[in-house]
C-alpha cells in the first residue's frame, strides 16, 4: 500500500512527530505561531470563524477588497491553481490554508503521486480544513508561515493567498518561500496591504492599551 500523504509529508520534514487530530503539530503547546499581529488573526483561532470562513467570511470580504469585478472565490482557486502550473506528481505548500479550499484543489490537480501540503499556525482552521477532507494527495501541518520547517528546494510550487499581511515579519516569509521552492518552481500570492489605520487594527491596539 502507498504511504498515506501525511507519511510522505513526516518524510519531507524529517520528523518522527505523532500526528493527533488528523495533522502534524510542530507548534506543540503553543497557541500562535510567531508573534502575535493583530485582531484578525486572532479571530483564525477561535472555534467560530473557521465554521463560516469558506461560505461567508472568506467570500464576503474578498469580495468587498476585490470589487464587483473580481474573481469569485472558484475563480481565484481556479486562478491560482493555473498559474502554479500544477503536474501530476508535484509537490505544493499552501502557506496559511486555512480550512483547506486552496489546497483540496490542489490535491486534485497534482493527483495521487503528489503531494498537497496545507500548512497554518491555527489549530481550530486545520481542524476544520481535516474535517472537510479532500484528495488523498493532501496533508495539513500546523507550522509557522513565516519560518517554513521545509528543506531547500522541497517544493514545486508555493501559494500564499489572503494572509502574508497577517505575518510578524512577512519579508522574511518571502525570503522563506523562495529557499524552499525549487528552482524553476512557481509563486502565487494575494495580499492586502497592513496598514496602521485598518479598523481592525485600530480596535485591537484599544483592546491591547
Ligand atoms: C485569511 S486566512 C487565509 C486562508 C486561505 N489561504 C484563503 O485564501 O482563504 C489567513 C490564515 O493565515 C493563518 N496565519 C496567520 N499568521 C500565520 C503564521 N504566522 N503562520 C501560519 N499561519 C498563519 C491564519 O491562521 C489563517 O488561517
Amino acid at each position: 500500500m502507498p504511504a498515506s500523504a501525511l507519511e510522505r509529508l513526516k518524510s519531507l520534514l524529517g520528523t518522527t512527530a505523532e500526528t493527533e487530530n488528523g495533522y502534524l503539530d510542530l507548534l506543540g503547546t503553543a497557541d500562535q505561531a510567531g508573534p502575535p499581529t493583530g485582531l484578525t488573526q486572532r479571530l483564525m483561532r477561535t472555534t467560530l470563524l473557521p465554521q463560516v470562513y469558506e461560505r461567508y467570511w472568506r467570500p464576503a470580504l474578498g469580495r468587498a477588497l476585490k470589487g464587483p469585478l473580481g474573481p469569485s472565490m472558484a475563480g481565484e482557486v481556479r486562478l491560482a491553481t493555473e498559474l502554479l502550473e500544477l503536474k501530476a506528481g508535484h509537490t505544493v505548500l499552501d502557506v496559511a490554508c486555512g480550512t483547506g479550499r486552496f489546497t483540496r484543489a490542489f490535491g486534485a490537480a497534482v493527483g495521487p503521486d503528489g503531494l498537497a501540503i496545507g500548512l497554518d499556525g491555527a489549530r481550530t482552521m486545520l481542524a476544520k480544513a481535516v474535517a472537510e477532507g479532500g484528495p488523498d494527495s493532501v496533508a495539513y501541518v500546523r507550522a509557522d508561515a513565516v519560518h517554513l520547517p521545509f528543506g531547500e528546494s522541497t517544493v514545486d510550487a508555493v501559494c500564499c493567498f489572503a494572509a502574508l499581511h497577517m505575518f510578524a515579519e512577512p519579508e522574511t516569509a518571502l525570503d522563506s518561500f523562495a529557499r524552499v521552492l525549487d528552482p524553476g518552481g512557481r509563486i502565487v500570492l494575494l495580499t492586502s496591504a497592513r496598514r496602521s489605520r485598518q479598523p481592525a487594527r485600530l480596535i485591537d491596539r484599544q483592546a491591547e492599551s
